[in-house]
């Protein structure tokens, strides 16, 4: 039997998990009435409430114990320090740098790295407020009406997310819509009400090279300059990316581009001038809001024992969820509409964070890695698939995410989105017995043979896993909290699983082979087409014909 400490760890931990299978959450809420109180912490404008999670005093300690042997202090440190800690693509990782507030010197990665995030911050929201005030206009001297971000992955999942989240903030901006598919509806869909001279693009990638962001923009400056002539197109386009050689062939206006850096993964970019969209829909001191909670969740993360820490307590349940109980989804569920995108976002935060089978050390991963994260807002999820959650075979960790003011400025309405997300996650976690049911069907005088019947049908067996994180509205600040939290949670599990979160080799097989298949679509008859492709495309291009 190994003696290191991360494997003791980790069979202290199933060990714990074998006795805790036996145990309900009715048992545990039953035996501690503080446990409520012992189960739930508050940091940076978030209270989270894991009282709901199988896990009790003893647990906890061991996923503590955890998360130190697996070294996360050391490992939280050497990413703020900047060493290359993406191993395999030898890069630091740095969002953490986006966000300092101006006043903190030096902050990750040094101070040269600060100065830097510095000036490029003030010179992207100087743009956007010009274009959000109408200082800065199109090619004919009319001001934007419709800027249009062109990105995918995490040059169009963070602006998107956000700019809904903030929606109330975007009052007298112009229309900021984000295009993503490389199929053009999105950019269809966008240009429909649009017009030419009052439209403005985004170009977001951080490599300039990605095929959906580069067939999009092409179209768009196709259309635009035929609606305005070639000359209009550098007044029409912006950009963001690390590659400037790319944005001088595409024509990007010299004042109009921000740059970004290699130690800014795509998934982490939303703090960089990534956010240009959300700056101009919301605005730029929202935008330094949503910088400033991030930057709050970061000091948190770094400086706070793990019993109080509010991402690694996350980071740990989840692994704990997965990896002793056999949890492999995570639903988000947020009782606030404005956080719709959010699901998504996550998806490729963390599922492209850690969906990994590798360690770091090229050895298989020991561990079951990333949940199948999935969401909806939950009150239309209530009405889709919380019936399959609550009695279905399959079983997923639940995550609540609930504000205490309306952010649709209906408090009526929010009082009833906050009890439905309670009664949920009181009925996922405690249940509804076969008892309960059958007294509550003789109460009704139902015949006994038919109660015992429906009484099965009725009973719901709990033991649902649920963390609930709630905060006083979905403000920017909040939001940048809310992100941060999720960003450590991902980077703690990384670490307790020993993977590398910060690469993404998974996605580049199937680009590769998206350009040996392209010739075979324009031409099914092409020598060298793959014998298990012929007849679909055969089949395809007659239709195309
Ligand atoms: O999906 C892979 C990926 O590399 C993501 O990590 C990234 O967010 C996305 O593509 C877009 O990349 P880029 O910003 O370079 O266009």
């Amino acid at each position: 039997m190994t003696r290191d400490p991360l494997s003791a760890a980790w069979r202290a931990l199933q060990s714990r998990a074998s006795e805790i299978h036996a145990v309900s959450l009715r048992a545990l809420r039953d035996g501690d009435p503080a446990r409520a109180e012992r189960f739930s912490r508050e940091a940076c404008g978030l209270f989270l409430d894991f009282s709901r999670q199988r896990i009790d005093a003893d647990g906890l300690r061991l996923l503590t114990g955890l998360a130190d042997a697996a070294g996360l202090r050391a490992r939280i440190d050497a990413m703020w320090r900047g060493d290359a800690i993406n191993t395999t693509e030898n890069r630091a990782v740095l969002h953490t740098a986006l966000r300092i507030p101006s006043a903190v010197e030096p902050g990750p990665g040094g101070a040269e790295i600060g100065r830097q995030v510095l000036a490029e911050r003030e010179r992207m929201l100087a743009f956007a407020r010009a274009v959000r005030t109408g200082t800065i206009r199109g090619s004919a001297g009319a001001a934007f009406t419709t800027v249009v971000n062109i990105g995918i992955g995490g040059s169009d999942l963070g602006p998107a997310m956000a700019i809904e989240a903030l929606r109330p903030l975007t009052a007298g901006a112009p229309r900021v819509v984000c295009v993503s598919n490389v199929d053009g509806t999105d950019l269809a869909n966008a240009l429909e009400q649009a017009d030419p001279a009052r439209t403005l693009f985004i170009v977001a990638s951080k490599t300039f090279t990605t095929q959906e962001t580069l067939a999009n923009a092409r179209t768009a400056r196709a259309w635009l300059a035929g609606a305005l002539g070639e000359a209009a197109v550098p007044a029409h386009f912006a950009a963001v990316s690390t590659n400037a050689a790319a944005m001088d062939a595409f024509g990007v206006n010299p004042n109009y581009r921000f740059v970004m850096w290699d130690w800014v993964g795509g998934r982490y970019s939303l703090w960089s001038s990534i956010g240009v969209g959300v700056a101009i829909a919301a605005g730029p001191e929202a935008f330094l809001d949503l910088l400033s909670g991030a930057h709050a969740m970061d000091e948190h993360f770094r400086a706070t024992p793990w019993e109080q820490n509010l991402p690694a307590l996350m980071g740990l349940l989840g692994a704990w969820n997965i990896d002793c109980l056999g949890l492999p989804t995570l639903a988000v569920l947020p009782y606030d509409g404005r956080l719709r995108r959010f699901p998504a976002y996550l998806q490729q935060l963390d599922m492209e964070s850690n969906g990994k089978s590798v360690a770091l050390d090229g050895t298989p991963a020991a561990h079951a890695t990333a949940p199948v994260v999935w969401g909806e807002p939950g009150n239309n999820a209530q009405h889709s698939f919380f019936q399959m959650l609550h009695q279905g075979t399959p079983r997923a960790a639940l995550d609540f995410l609930v504000p205490a003011r309306s952010s649709a400025g209906n408090p009526a309405q929010a009082e009833l989105a906050i009890g439905n997300c309670l009664a949920q996650a009181e009925a996922f976690a405690y249940g509804w017995s076969f008892e309960q049911a059958s007294a509550e069907l003789a109460s009704r005088k139902i015949p006994p043979e038919r109660a015992e019947l429906l009484a099965r049908h009725k009973v719901h067996a709990g033991n649902r896993p649920v963390s609930i994180v709630a905060f006083e509205r979905l403000d920017a600040r909040t939001l940048g909290s809310l992100v941060a939290l999720y960003e450590h949670k991902v980077f703690t599990q990384s670490v307790v699983w020993g993977i590398n979160a910060f690469d993404q080799w998974g996605v580049e097989l199937g680009k590769k082979m998206c350009e040996e298949v392209l010739p075979f679509v324009k031409d099914s008859a092409a020598v060298g087409v793959p014998p298990m492709l012929k007849p679909l495309l055969a089949r395809l291009e007659a239709w195309r014909r």
